[in-house]
């Protein structure tokens, strides 16, 4: 998969090279190329911002420095023939892993890392006709800008593409991948603190673990997420 990062702060990005993405990179399972916006800008500040028509408080980024680093984007000969745009947004659809799943299936993802009170709607609008645009929200809170972001839905998307993680089954038993939350995980020594391991997980009796962990599952999901359980 080929990953592009359009940004006004590519340090960010430096962490891509550590842990599990870092050994994608180097294996040649992913290519990321990150794009300074402020690289296209031709006068003496590198302006990527102007405020906004209407009023209102804030800035926004111009469209003209996104139009000339996404079209430079398209026009490399190794870009795929319809890449996916992703503009991280406190106003886009939920990322869920169902979302990261389907992006992981995709050749090329973009991810448009915007500032201050966003990118010119223009952007969007023109970039439509020639990408699909996927405006993706984290989450019901509000960040700085598009980075942070990007970089939690690129380990959530790379984790999953064919490859990534050692051991495909844990991929499967954790949360969210049942539609439930996790269950409790324990690791030796049987008594910590006073505190036991559940003496189910001892037994050596792996229907009677299934059955304990997946009881577990619904508890937790029960207590932390009943929004996640059908009614
Ligand atoms: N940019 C700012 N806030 C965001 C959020 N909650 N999700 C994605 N991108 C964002």
């Amino acid at each position: 998969m080929r990953i592009d990062i359009v940004t006004i702060f590519p340090e960010f990005f430096a962490t891509l090279d550590v842990s599990l993405l870092g050994k994608a990179r180097q294996s040649g399972l992913i290519q990321t190329h990150v794009h300074d916006l402020r690289d296209v800008t031709t006068d003496k500040h590198r302006t990527v911002d102007d405020t906004p028509y209407g009023g209102g408080a804030g800035m926004v980024m111009k469209p003209e420095p996104w139009g000339d680093t996404l079209d430079a984007i398209l026009a490399d000969p190794e870009s795929s023939q319809r890449p996916v745009l992703i503009v991280p947004s406190p106003a886009g659809e939920p990322f869920t892993q169902a979302v990261a799943k389907e992006f992981s299936r995709e050749e090329q993802l973009i991810f448009a890392c915007g500032r201050y009170e966003g990118i010119d709607q223009r952007v969007s609008d023109h970039f439509a006709t020639r990408m699909t645009v996927r405006p993706i929200s984290l989450g019901d809170y509000v960040l700085n800008g598009g980075e942070v972001a990007s970089l939690a839905m690129i380990e959530a998307i790379g984790r999953l593409i064919p490859g990534m993680v050692g051991n495909p089954d844990s991929l499967v038993e954790e949360s969210h991948e049942d539609g439930l939350l996790e269950y409790p995980s324990y690791t030796k020594p049987a008594v910590w603190r006073d505190l036991e391991v559940p003496e189910v997980l001892l037994s050596g009796n792996h229907a009677a673990i299934a059955a304990w962990r997946h009881e577990q599952q619904l508890e937790r999901t029960k207590l932390i997420r009943p929004d996640l359980l059908p009614e």
